[in-house]
């Protein structure tokens, strides 16, 4: 069992100063790839769809020298054709870091419990860690690197990305602000982690189920779809319950003058963003999608042990 070995399951599991760390790394290998992983190898163990993430991390790793091994969803059966507890055994004695995108964070926790090797959160249906760090890596390219006080609102479910947006911001004493119907709102554990950051790095989050008010004057606006993957039966009801909640040209009028506009991707266009929001000028989408890379090849370093290498 892997007891010593560093994993990323939530965003929780780095404190604020590896945050910092992170991000910091992560601008430094995006100024200048450096060949850090030479040899090494990511498997990307995927139960559901990605075009970013799965990209992402193999352009990652051909940066930093390393190579990846993609399996789709259809081919390992995680705790179906296999107990999760073997599949995690047999890949550590064939890579050295694997991504793993699933369902229940259960199961990636279960997955690190057995794993001699560090294993990766590349989305469970409670956390996305790897685009929380993505996308603040982004909003300091645009707002510089001391977001203290700096407003966030999170518009929508209050799901994976915004739990690992929310506690992640948190941490670097933003004011982040979440609005989510009834029903949706973020999980007690994630609000009381978010909440305990944001006082320990003078920050704030607030909670309400009125968009206007999380918008109202801030300088950057957030969201994500409404049915995410595993949910689509639920998209009927959904869009119903999520009415009200679209980032559209009325609700972005409330926010500060040139909001910046974030989305993870993929968006359902007409759904929680319309088409003219996410192609307007303070749209920053394309570049958290990009950023993805850097943010990861700062943490597949950080968790192999090389990251103190890297050059700045
Ligand atoms: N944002 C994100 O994780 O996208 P994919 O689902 O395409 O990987
Ligand atoms: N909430 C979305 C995020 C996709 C990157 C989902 O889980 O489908």
């Amino acid at each position: 069992m892997g007891q010593t070995v560093r994993h990323l399951l939530s965003a929780a599991d780095l404190s604020r100063e590896e945050i910092f760390f992170l991000l910091d790394a992560a601008a430094a290998l995006k100024r200048r790839p450096q060949r850090l992983l030479e040899g090494r190898e990511l498997a990307l163990l995927f139960e559901k769809p990605s075009l970013r993430t799965r990209v992402s991390f193999q352009v990652a790793m051909r940066h930093l020298g390393g190579e990846t091994i993609y399996l789709a969803p259809q081919e390992v059966g995680l705790g179906e054709r296999e107990a999760i507890k073997d599949v995690s055994r047999v890949l550590a004695r064939y890579v050295d870091v694997v991504a793993v995108r699933t369902y229940g964070q259960e199961i990636v926790e279960e997955y690190a419990r057995y794993s001699s090797i560090p294993v990766i959160n590349a989305l469970t249906n409670e956390e996305h860690p790897c685009q929380a760090l993505a996308d603040l890596l982004t909003v300091r390219e645009k707002l510089g690197n001391d977001l203290r006080g700096r407003s966030i609102a999170f518009v929508g479910d209050g799901n994976n990305v915004a739990s690992s947006l929310v506690v992640t911001a948190a941490s670097l004493g933003m004011d982040v602000r979440m609005a989510s119907p009834r029903g949706y709102m973020l999980p007690e554990n994630i609000i009381t982690e978010a909440s305990a950051r944001a006082e320990e790095s003078g920050g704030s989050l607030t909670l309400t189920n009125e968009p206007e008010e999380a918008v109202r004057g801030a300088e950057l606006l957030y969201t994500d779809v409404w049915t995410s993957m595993g949910q689509e039966r639920e998209a009927e009801q959904r869009r119903i319950d999520f009415a009200g909640f679209q980032l559209n040209r009325q609700l972005v009028s409330l926010a500060a003058p040139g909001a910046l506009i974030m989305h993870d991707l993929p968006a359902h266009r007409g759904e929680e963003i319309t088409d003219e929001v996410m192609e307007s000028e303070g749209s920053i989408i394309f570049d958290q999608a990009e950023n993805r890379i850097w943010a990861q090849a700062a943490v597949v370093a950080f968790l192999l042990g090389v990251a103190d290498r890297i050059e700045h």
